[in-house]
């Protein structure tokens, strides 16, 4: 039996444009229909109408937080120009969170842009955070009374390797110099939105809240663990998971490590156990989710893992992956990681970018004709874990 703490954040996370459908003035949208992709966003999970009732059914799976994000081109659709509505709609969203005790996790940039920002060069245009900062004083003073946790930007080294060096993702760029601009302009973007946060929150008198960013973290395994494997392991590591937050801790502007975790990444060409995996190939490792929570004990920052998860379509599986995660979250609880919550990937099924509709992530399965929900058997397991705390 295992025992998580009283004060444990339990819950499950989504993105604005992987749910909630008809983001028409976003990047993605134009790049969807510029390169004809196979499977385009569409209604997403109908989640910026349904909002309420999928969270009527994250509360009754027990979760006590749940992770969203606000979508940047609803809130200023045109340079400059902010739509109130749009404004309104988020705190609606936020109240009704707060309605079912739900904690809002706010991330506020998770891969996709406005289009105008986008034609304006983006992440790689000098004035890129200036327009940011813009855009996050208006949401965060909008919602500052209600939210405790702020997310700037999520995966920023995912989001610089699909869309400027592999060249997969909007605006297609295959250049590392130009993806060192947009790592560079987004660790400052993080450095002034901390302040600007911070400084908002002060003006009305209201609490701190926490901020942070959601970095992806590979387990990188040296196969076989050769010493030439190990220190390109290592060097990894180093490069992939730490860069980014170091560099934000060096400014002392994280007040958490927001971790995602997903898979390992095999360095070197040996052979290694096989593993099972999710619908997209991913190998499923747990090892590696303690590995790296261990790891990250020597910044002496609380942590807080916003995402983990499995597409599957076998739904054993899912609840296998949970657990097994689970455990190795509270096995590296016991070797004094310490850990504020664990946030599932995802609430719902939803727009695995442009793998399309394919992969099922979600603790609660979307009909994407009939836009039912259907809670997973794997939910009600989990459901149990966030209720009791206990996992056996
Ligand atoms: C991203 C999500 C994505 C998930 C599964 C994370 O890297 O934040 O947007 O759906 O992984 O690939």
């Amino acid at each position: 039996m295992i025992e998580f703490p009283k004060d444990f954040f339990w819950g499950a996370a989504t993105s604005a444009y992987q749910v909630e459908g008809d983001n028409l003035s976003s990047d993605w949208w134009e790049w969807e229909k510029r390169v004809n992709v196979k499977e385009p966003s569409g209604k997403a999970a109908r989640h910026y109408e349904f909002y309420a009732q999928d969270f009527d059914l994250a509360k009754e799976l027990n979760q006590n937080c749940h992770r969203l994000s606000i979508e940047w081109a609803r809130i200023e659709p045109e340079e400059g120009k902010f739509s109130t509505r749009e404004l309104e709609h988020y705190q609606q969203v936020i109240l009704s969170l707060k309605e079912r005790s739900l904690i809002p996790i706010v991330t506020l940039h998770h891969f996709t842009n406005p289009l105008w920002f986008a034609k304006l060069g983006g992440w790689r245009n000098k004035q890129a955070g200036s327009y940011f900062l813009r855009y996050v004083e208006k949401v965060v003073s909008e919602l500052a009374g209600d939210v405790p946790f702020w997310v700037t930007i999520n995966e920023p080294m995912v989001y610089t390797y699909f869309s400027y060096l592999l060249g997969t993702w909007p605006p297609q760029d295959k250049s590392l110099l130009h993806s060192r601009q947009v790592t560079n302009n987004l660790v400052n973007a993080h450095i002034k939105a901390y302040h600007l946060i911070r400084a908002i929150y002060k003006k009305h008198n209201l609490t701190y809240p926490k901020i942070s960013i959601a970095q992806n973290m590979q387990a990188f395994v040296p196969c076989p663990p050769s010493l030439k494997n190990k220190l390109a392991a290592y060097l990894r590591h180093k490069f992939y998971n730490l860069e980014f937050i170091e560099r934000l801790i060096a400014k002392s502007t994280l007040d958490f490590i927001g971790m995602n975790y997903y898979s390992p990444s095999w360095v070197g060409r040996g052979e290694h156990l096989p593993l099972k995996k999710n619908t997209m190939g991913w190998d499923i490792y747990p090892q590696g989710l303690y590995d790296l929570l261990v790891s990250l004990k020597i910044y002496k920052l609380p942590l807080f893992i916003l995402e983990n998860g499995i597409c599957a379509d076998n739904d054993a599986l899912r609840w296998d992956y949970i657990r097994e995660h689970l455990e190795s979250v509270s096995k590296a609880m016991l070797h004094g990681a310490k850990i504020m919550g664990y946030i599932y990937w995802s609430l719902l099924d939803n727009y695995e970018w442009d793998k399309g509709f394919g992969p099922r992530f979600g603790l609660i399965e979307v009909d994407y004709h009939s836009y039912k929900r259907y809670v997973r058997e794997s939910s009600r397991k989990f459901a149990e874990v966030c209720k009791t705390g206990r996992l056996s």
